[in-house]
């Protein structure tokens, strides 16, 4: 197979690119990042070698002994953007591409003071995955392709950069600017190349721990995560050794589209876990794990995706379970549960995209995204789990680690070592349904816990005029609280919504999980005193986890679909261009 992922133009007939160099200046005027990118093979090459590209303008190749490289770009392919195929003469060791990005980069999100907790100064951040790198760097951008590296960033003085990365130390510049190190000697997939320049500010939380965040944020940070260091050593417990030295945290501005991203060494957050009662570091657990499930051991293509997902999932509430108990593993997969009916309602069960291994060919990672490979996934883990005992099933995953760490791999590729491991299990669990099959299949695993019932029970008791005692309910953990709100009917009755949000005191709540589940819950009732926070929400916040309920409970009322339109009109400027697709997906799809 000369061309193994559908969104590369990698072909693996060709040289193989073993490490990167980058030596780029960043230009928050021009909203650029310009410089060299150094791609070194592991012997003499020659020939054809296509790299990825989007959006990228290239000025010269040449390799390490100065001759030039003969490239053409082609045209954008709506998917995978532009190919730019090298023609590299005999001899060759490495070549340097002199190149600059453009302000059409996905990948990165350059923000204006005023999109800043600090106000003062710009903030740049990168989203690589899932086939976004290309718009950073020319490479060959599918996960199949792992490579160390090492780079040079030189930015303003006042503001640092940080990458997924270690940090090897910062050198003077030219005039007002300094030039930042870094070094990743573990070979990685591009999708983990990650870059962020703004006012920082840290705190150690550990040893081998510390939060970035603006100095605006950084105090709230480091509560809010105090507890990573007993996060690490209980994944290390499950997993085994934690295997990329440091293992930081930076806080976004709030238009980060994602909750978190697993950048190594620098996991990625949404300022909208700054709950401040840290009742969502689930999602730093869920990052922490893909330290084994993902980062060490990596999902092929995007076909493959639920290799990276589900498994985390999986991994995310046992290091919960660990920590925490069995109810707050139930309480993770009770929240999981809803969305993962949720995402399958959205495609439709017999859509492709319920498969968890699936077949993208033509289709945008972006546009297949959804919770399917997460909690089906993790719920197909759930179900080998139970088939051999725990006991076994944790060999199994020690074993699994420390045979494909530092590599990729496809479904076929672990039903194959899943059989010599396990044999016999694949077939007991009906793994053919799970992987290939649409929606859910019968015989799921389901998680009993009598908290969850209880709730459940208040939920559909509510929707009979039965009330919970209000300052019991006030005392609920958050997530108990998410689980009773996600149960409730919608539309309410607009006494039912003014009941809740007076005795929960809802609008109010800075927990980001309950304040949009109660906001979409009302938004779809038509309870109109919520839509002032509505807007605040919209202003504000970019998390595609929010935007794409909030702007479809919109939807559901012609009154407010005119709002809907006025919000995303006046948003959009700061949204991330993910975000900004998102919403013009839901908003494409409203009744008029
Ligand atoms: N790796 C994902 C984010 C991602 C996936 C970005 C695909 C781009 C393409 C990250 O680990 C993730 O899953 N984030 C979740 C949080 C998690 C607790 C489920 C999110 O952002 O909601
Ligand atoms: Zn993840």
């Amino acid at each position: 197979m000369a061309r193994p992922d559908p969104h590369s133009y990698f072909d693996d007939t060709q040289p193989r690119v073993r490490a990167l160099d980058l030596a780029l200046t960043c230009d928050f005027e021009r909203r650029r990042l310009s410089g060299i990118a150094t791609l070194r093979f592991e012997s003499e090459v020659s020939g054809v070698l296509d790299l990825d590209s989007r959006a990228l303008a290239i000025h010269a190749v040449e390799t390490d002994d100065g001759q030039s490289v003969p490239f053409a770009v082609s045209e954008d392919e709506p998917i995978l953007g532009q190919r730019l195929r090298l023609q590299l003469p005999a001899g060759t060791r490495a070549i340097a591409v002199r190149y600059q990005t453009s302000a059409e980069a996905v990948a990165l999100q350059w923000l204006e003071p005023e999109q800043t907790a600090g106000r003062r100064h710009p903030f740049l951040y990168s989203q690589c995955q899932a086939i976004h790198a290309r718009t950073v760097v020319p490479l060959q951008d599918t996960p199949i392709v792992r490579i160390p590296y090492h780079a040079e960033i030189t930015v303003p003085d006042a503001l640092t950069a940080v990458m997924s990365a270690g940090p090897q130390g910062v050198k003077p510049a030219g005039p007002g600017e300094r030039t930042f190190v870094f070094d990743m000697p573990q070979p990685i997939p591009s999708y983990l190349i990650a870059l962020a320049v703004g006012d920082l500010a840290w705190r150690d939380l550990s040893p081998r721990s510390r939060v970035f965040a603006e100095p605006e944020t950084v105090e709230a940070a480091a509560f809010e995560f105090a507890d990573v260091e007993e996060q690490i050593r209980g994944a290390e417990s499950l997993f085994g050794p934690y295997e990329w030295d440091r293992y930081d945290m930076l806080v976004l501005p709030p238009s980060f589209p994602y909750g978190g991203m697993e950048n190594p060494r620098l996991t990625f957050l949404t300022p909208t876990l700054l709950a401040g009662d840290r009742s969502l570091v689930d999602v730093v657990a869920h990052e922490l794990a893909h330290s084994w499930t993902g980062n060490l051991v990596t999902n092929a293509t995007m076909d493959h995706f639920w290799l990276n997902e589900g498994f985390t999932v999986w991994a995310e509430r046992r290091i919960l379970e660990a920590l925490h108990g069995p109810e707050a593993a139930a309480v993770g997969w009770a929240i999981g549960e809803r969305s993962l009916a949720d995402a399958i309602r959205r495609f439709g069960a017999d859509s492709p995209l319920t498969r968890l291994r699936t077949h993208l060919a033509g289709v945008d990672p972006d546009d297949a995204y959804s919770q399917v490979p997460y909690e089906k996934g993790a719920r197909f883990v759930v179900a080998l789990e139970r088939a051999v005992g725990r006991e076994r099933f944790d060999r199994f995953i020690l074993e699994y680690i420390a045979r494909f760490r530092f590599s990729s791999l496809t479904t076929e590729e672990f039903l194959v070592f899943l059989e010599e491991q396990l044999p016999g299990v694949a077939a007991r669990v009906d793994a053919p349904a799970w992987l290939h099959g649409t929606g859910m299949p019968d015989g799921a695993p389901t998680f009993h816990s009598a908290r969850i019932e209880e709730l459940e029970a208040l939920a559909s008791g509510f929707s009979r005029g039965q009330r919970p005692a209000p300052d019991v309910a006030l005392g609920w953990p958050p997530q108990e609280l998410l689980v009773f709100l996600q149960r409730l009917p919608r539309p309410l009755p607009e006494d039912d919504c003014e009941w809740l949000d007076r005795n929960l005191r809802l609008t109010g709540r800075g927990n980001h999980e309950i304040l949009v589940e109660w906001l979409t819950i009302a938004v779809t009732s038509g309870y109109a005193p919520v839509y002032e926070r509505v807007r605040d929400v919209l202003l504000r916040v970019g998390r595609m986890k929010y935007l794409r309920p909030l702007f479809a409970a919109l939807g559901t009322h012609a009154e407010t679909r005119g709002l809907a339109r006025r919000l995303d009109a006046e948003a959009k400027p700061a949204y991330h261009p993910l975000s900004r697709r998102v919403v013009e997906g839901v908003l494409a799809g409203y009744a008029d």
